[in-house]
């Protein structure tokens, strides 16, 4: 079969999952490549045609070992028929667990049959300077692994004799699936004095916590914990504060610094 035209549609408050999407794409070397980023609020009711003869490559974080909830609302309201797709899930090198198996079981459900799946890392969400977890991952080899990847399928998809044939592709994981972000009512708190009322925090907001008007007012109970608004503020000013939430990012820290390498399924590797 060939690939006449690759969809990236995904779920990435902090950039990692896209840049490993975008670099995968790369190694499959077709130039017809369209995003749906479900990312912003706009995301919760996308108005996106049912997939047919494309390639859709998939992807979101891993939220507490499974896939965030935002993103399952989200990626429900797609559909397709029979279309080929690569699930990807992007983890902080702590573990991703059932997230994989979940949104490969997910593309099913929705019409895809996955031809392949990766498991690749980033940098840790919670993860600033002073502690760091993953910093500056996907790098140079992560870009290098997933194009080569997307080389990889571009050739597994060239041998397919037809669309609708089932693929067997396993997957680790459990089901039911365990797991899931830890309920915490928290968010980011804004350093007033140092703050330039820039609205970028507001901008970047997956589920319009954040307003800007005057001052940055935070509803809490809608904040995902997704740090995009930590990771944009271009002053510094957006910091997580919580001794919950600093003593989970100090554990990363100490117990998930051993480098993790990209795992992925479907393909010889
Ligand atoms: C609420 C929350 C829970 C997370 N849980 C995990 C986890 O269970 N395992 C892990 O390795 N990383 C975990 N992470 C880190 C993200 O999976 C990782 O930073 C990912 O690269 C973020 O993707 P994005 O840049 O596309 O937003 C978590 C991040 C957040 C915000
Ligand atoms: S992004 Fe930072 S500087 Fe800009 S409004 Fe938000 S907290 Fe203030
Ligand atoms: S307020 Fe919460 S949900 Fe919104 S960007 Fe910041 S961390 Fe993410």
């Amino acid at each position: 079969m060939e690939i006449k035209r690759v969809k990236l549609v995904y779920f990435s408050p902090t950039g990692t999952t896209r840049k490993i999407l975008e670099s995968l794409t790369k190694g499959i070397g077709i130039e017809e490549v369209g995003h749906i980023d479900l990312t912003l609020p706009e995301g919760a009711q996308p108005n996106v045609p049912p997939f047919s003869d494309e390639l859709v490559i998939i992807g979101a974080p891993v939220y507490g070992g499974r896939l965030p909830v935002t993103a399952i609302n989200r990626f429900k309201q797609l559909k397709a028929s029979n279309t080929l797709a690569i699930p990807i899930v992007v983890y902080g090198n702590r573990e991703y667990e059932d997230a994989l198996l979940e949104l490969k079981n997910l593309a099913i459900d929705l019409g895809f049959i996955p031809v392949a799946a990766g498991a690749f890392i980033g940098e840790h969400s919670f993860a600033t300077k002073d502690i760091p977890i993953a910093n500056g991952r996907p790098d140079s080899l992560d870009v290098q692994k997933a194009m080569d990847f997307g080389t990889k399928i571009k050739d597994k998809i060239a041998a397919l004799q037809s669309p609708g044939a089932p693929m067997n592709l396993e997957i680790p994981g459990r089901f039911p699936y365990e797991g899931g972000a830890r309920a915490m009512v928290v968010s980011p708190v804004t350093k007033e004095d140092i703050c330039i009322l820039c609205g970028m925090c507001a901008s970047v907001c997956p589920t319009s916590a954040v307003s800007v008007d005057g001052n940055v007012a935070t509803r809490v109970e809608h904040c995902i914990r997704c740090c995009a608004c930590i990771k944009n503020c271009p002053t510094g000013a957006r910091v997580m504060e919580d001794g919950m939430w600093l003593k989970i990012a100090n554990w990363l820290n100490q117990n998930c610094a051993t480098r993790k390498e990209p795992q992925l399924f479907g393909v010889e590797v």
